[in-house]
């Protein structure tokens, strides 16, 4: 299945199992990447969550720098209606919708993880971005699904056959240079989650326990995008 006309699914994962183990196993990931962010102080922030899915990251990163509002924004209908019914009293809103236009020049840091080679125009998604952030506003995007990455084979075969979303084959030269085009500063590291990596017998993701240990440490990127203007 594919995004409906409206450009919206039911869930991300076709099995709703793996949906909801998702954010779960995502948290000590996530929580390496608040520690790769250097702005410390979100008190007085507004954060947007590009692919937001059920919610969580907002959730933690509020747990550990506490922001003003987060913002969440997917097309899995579904998990966009969990993320809200979890949200409790955290300053928090998920939305329905992956056009950012309600939104321009609010946000001071925005992020997405493992989103962006879900997007089937990254330079449409660059220019939007840029557009929802304050002049200074950052963006984190965290991706290591690209065409450097040596698994990538597998899992541009795989990820289409278990999930409502096609993928993308871009390299990392294809996301910085849009980026770049859409008028962000550019600059990137390797995430290199250096956490224990749960193993569970070889998957269509990992075919070998070092493959693993390859995708979190080498192929998985941060970009980090800064408005100019
Ligand atoms: C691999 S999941 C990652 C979810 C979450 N960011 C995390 O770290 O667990 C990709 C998410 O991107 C969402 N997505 C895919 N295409 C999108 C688009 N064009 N606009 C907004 N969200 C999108 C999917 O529905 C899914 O929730």
């Amino acid at each position: 299945m594919a995004a409906d006309d409206t450009g919206t699914i039911p869930t991300w994962h076709r099995d709703s199992t793996r949906e909801n183990a998702m954010g779960p196993a995502h948290a000590p990931v996530w929580r390496h990447l608040i520690d790769l962010v250097p702005e410390r102080d979100l008190t007085h922030a507004e954060v947007l969550d590009f692919g937001c899915n059920q919610g969580g990251f907002l959730r933690l990163l509020h747990a550990i720098r506490p922001f003003r509002f987060g913002l969440g924004v997917d097309i899995a209908a579904e998990s966009v209606a969990r993320a809200e019914a979890l949200k409790g009293d955290l300053p928090l809103a998920y939305d329905l919708v992956s056009g950012l236009d309600a939104h321009a020049g609010r946000f001071d840091v925005a992020f997405s993880h493992e989103v962006v080679y879900l997007v089937p125009d990254i330079d449409a998604h660059a220019r939007s971005v840029l557009a929802a952030l304050r002049p200074g506003g950052v963006y984190y995007a965290v991706t290591g699904c690209h065409t450097g990455n040596r698994l990538w084979p597998l899992w541009r075969e795989h990820i289409p056959a278990t999930t409502n979303v096609r993928t993308q084959d871009r390299s990392l030269d294809d996301y910085a240079e849009a980026f770049r085009r859409a008028g962000f500063s550019v600059a990137m590291r390797r995430f290199g989650f250096d956490g224990f990596s749960p193993y569970d017998g070889p998957s269509p993701y990992y075919p070998t326990a070092a493959d693993r240990m390859y995708y979190y440490a080498e192929a998985k990127t941060l970009f980090r995008l800064v408005r100019r203007d």
